[in-house]
């Protein structure tokens, strides 16, 4: 597919505790991704990604955005978002740690899995957060699936 020699990129908002939104970015992000003819093994790694950051800003951050930027090489995800920040980035990327309510465990989340899902989906993957919000900044290269 010649569609993605072209910079591809959209913007998408997150709103903090919509449950019935939860989701629809990453799945448009897959789908986007898909029609651009991304090898399928990559798209399942970026729409996890997606899907983990997506979640986080439903539940964790007082609402954000999900950018995506397509070139010839690259998938960036990028997840910006206001709220309290998380205050121990090595403590959160910890598998299991979650500082989730019973409530939102309820609903299936808060196993403290997502952010070591997002990393280890990721080809390249960085996070900062302060107490204002936090950034997480990932890539994907195109091409090294399939070859
Ligand atoms: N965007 C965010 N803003 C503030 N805190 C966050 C954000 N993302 C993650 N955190 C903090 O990091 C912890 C770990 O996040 P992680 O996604 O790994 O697990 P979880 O969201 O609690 O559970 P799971 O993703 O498995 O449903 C969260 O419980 C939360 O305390
Ligand atoms: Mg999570």
């Amino acid at each position: 597919m010649d569609d993605r020699f072209f910079v591809h990129r959209e913007e998408y908002p997150i709103t903090a505790g919509d449950f019935s939104a939860a989701g629809d970015a990453s799945a448009r992000i897959k789908y986007v991704l898909r029609k651009l003819g991304i090898d399928s093994a990559l798209v399942r790694r970026a729409a996890i990604a997606a899907y983990e950051s997506e979640i986080n800003m439903v539940i964790h951050s007082a609402g954000g955005t999900l950018t995506l930027t397509v070139d010839r090489d690259t998938i960036r995800l990028l997840a910006r978002d206001r709220g309290p920040g998380i205050p121990d980035i090595d403590l959160a990327m910890q598998e299991g740690y979650s500082t989730a309510t019973e409530a939102i465990r309820e609903l299936g989340f808060g196993a403290g899995m997502g952010l070591p899902n997002m990393r280890r989906c990721s080809d390249r993957f960085t996070i900062r957060s302060s107490p204002g919000g936090t950034v997480i900044d990932m890539e994907f290269t195109i091409g090294k699936e399939s070859g």
